[in-house]
């Protein structure tokens, strides 16, 4: 018996997908003109202020209120682009098979947390693959925190030691560069920690199906 007897395998990974849509040295216009969007939204969507004072939410988002920005900012339609072509690469990398027809953007909207705020823990339902796009990521801003989905049924699962490998952690912490988008698959949870920045932390949020 050597030591090759024994071997390990790795099944039901969940994978979360980062890549680069926006460089901010050689697009800096392009991403200039989403900020400028963004905030042009922010200042002109009344209909999303009242809903981000309603639900206490600390800044600004145009999730509940617009489902057309592509269609307003043609920024926003370069964007939309890239990330259905982005989110169908993984959705082909994940083994799905959606036969014909790809996956198409089923909302985007912006999100501006200010420094305090934070966005709680849930999922995307509806939806094949989320994601989001980030515009400016203060120092010292938060990042965002996806769980293990498989908590539910740890009922008498010890405590981790610490020092583990990261990806053996229930709690995954990631923090994007400026430019890139992250995806992954709508059923998995997350949670945007309080924004310790002194500005606001600024994405672009996704659904596909
Ligand atoms: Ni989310």
């Amino acid at each position: 018996m050597g030591p090759d007897t024994s071997k390990t395998r790795i099944c039901f990974a969940t994978e979360i997908f980062e890549t680069l849509i926006a460089d901010p040295g050689a697009e800096a216009d392009f991403l200039e003109e989403l900020r400028q969007g963004t905030l042009m939204l922010s200042e002109e969507d009344e209909a999303g202020q009242q809903w981000c004072e309603e639900q206490g939410y600390l800044g600004y988002t145009s999730y509940a209120s617009l489902d057309d920005l592509p269609e307003r900012i043609p920024a926003f339609a370069e964007l939309e682009k890239r990330l259905v072509k982005a989110a169908n690469e993984f959705c082909h990398a994940l083994g799905y098979d959606v036969g014909s027809e790809p996956l198409t953007m089923n909302s985007l909207w912006v999100n501006i947390l200010d420094p305090g705020a934070g966005h709680s823990g849930h999922i995307h339902p509806n939806s094949v693959i989320s994601g989001t796009f980030y515009l400016d990521l203060p120092d010292g801003t938060s990042p965002i925190r996806y769980e293990d989905p498989r908590l539910p049924f740890m009922m008498n699962a010890p405590p981790q030691r610490s020092g583990i490998e990261a990806d053996r952690k229930r709690f995954i912490y990631v923090r994007p560069q400026e430019g890139h988008a992250l995806f992954w698959e709508s059923w998995l949870r997350h949670e945007v920690m309080v924004n310790m920045a002194d500005d606001p932390r600024v994405s672009i949020s996704f659904n596909l199906g």
